[in-house]
């Protein structure tokens, strides 16, 4: 499967949204062979190829129940869906660094599972100078998901661009089937409440290119 040209309209629109307000909510948007497909592998995926998802990273990674206790695959190239989902990101990262001059670098993504009365509390995907994480991407696969089902993702816009912080407001996203939620890693905190029944997403980051002290580039 590729996306040479289809996906034009959609990445120009989240590039544009993201140029606006530095988030793109797209409902539906993922195209739909390629929603199907990941679907479909997530569901064959046996259980054990599932964890506990953590906090932190490395030395400090640990497990807290009070703040996440979703499940988690690391999704890498190794079956057709997820070959598919990377090629899509990468044909996204490409339109959004040409378009937005983002400098986006690597990407890493993982399948995530919430069971009923699993959450992810508020947190931020990156912090400043940390210089990780830059563009954070959601897609979710839940068929028929409707608001009594929980598990919304809520995003906190603090509205500050070139003003005083006012107020808070919060966006409310449904993980409605081939939703697309694309935001800037640092500046939005977001959480997702409790699921009542299984919730399917996956979530992935960009980075940028912070591995000088490697001389991967610039070349020594
Ligand atoms: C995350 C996250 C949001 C979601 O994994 O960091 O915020 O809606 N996920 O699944
Ligand atoms: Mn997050």
């Amino acid at each position: 499967m590729t996306y040479s040209g289809g996906d034009t309209t959609l990445f120009e629109s989240i590039s544009n949204d993201i140029a606006e307000k530095g988030y793109s909510i797209r409902p539906y948007a993922l195209p739909e062979d390629l929603t199907r497909l990941l679907l479909n592998h997530l569901i064959e995926l046996p259980t054990e190829k599932f964890k506990r998802a953590g906090i932190g990273r490395a030395k400090d990674h640990m497990i807290n129940d009070f703040i996440r206790t979703d499940e988690i695959s690391w999704i890498a190239r190794n079956n057709e869906a997820s070959c598919a989902w990377i090629n899509w990101t990468e044909s996204l990262q490409a339109y959004l660094n040409r378009r937005l001059f983002l400098g986006l670098f690597s990407f890493e993504s993982h399948f995530a599972h919430y069971a009923k009365g699993d959450f992810y509390k508020k947190h931020k995907d990156a912090f400043k100078g940390e210089g990780n994480r830059v563009l954070s991407v959601v897609v979710y696969l839940n068929q028929h998901w409707s608001a009594d089902d929980g598990g919304e993702l809520v995003i906190y816009d603090k509205n500050s661009r070139g003003s005083t912080v006012i107020d808070n407001s919060k966006i409310t996203v449904l993980p409605s089937y081939g939703t697309i939620v694309v935001f800037l890693s640092e500046e939005f905190p977001h959480e997702v409440l409790p699921a009542k029944r299984d919730r399917y997403s996956i979530a992935g980051w960009f980075r940028l290119n912070n591995s000088i002290d490697n001389n991967i580039d610039p070349p020594s």
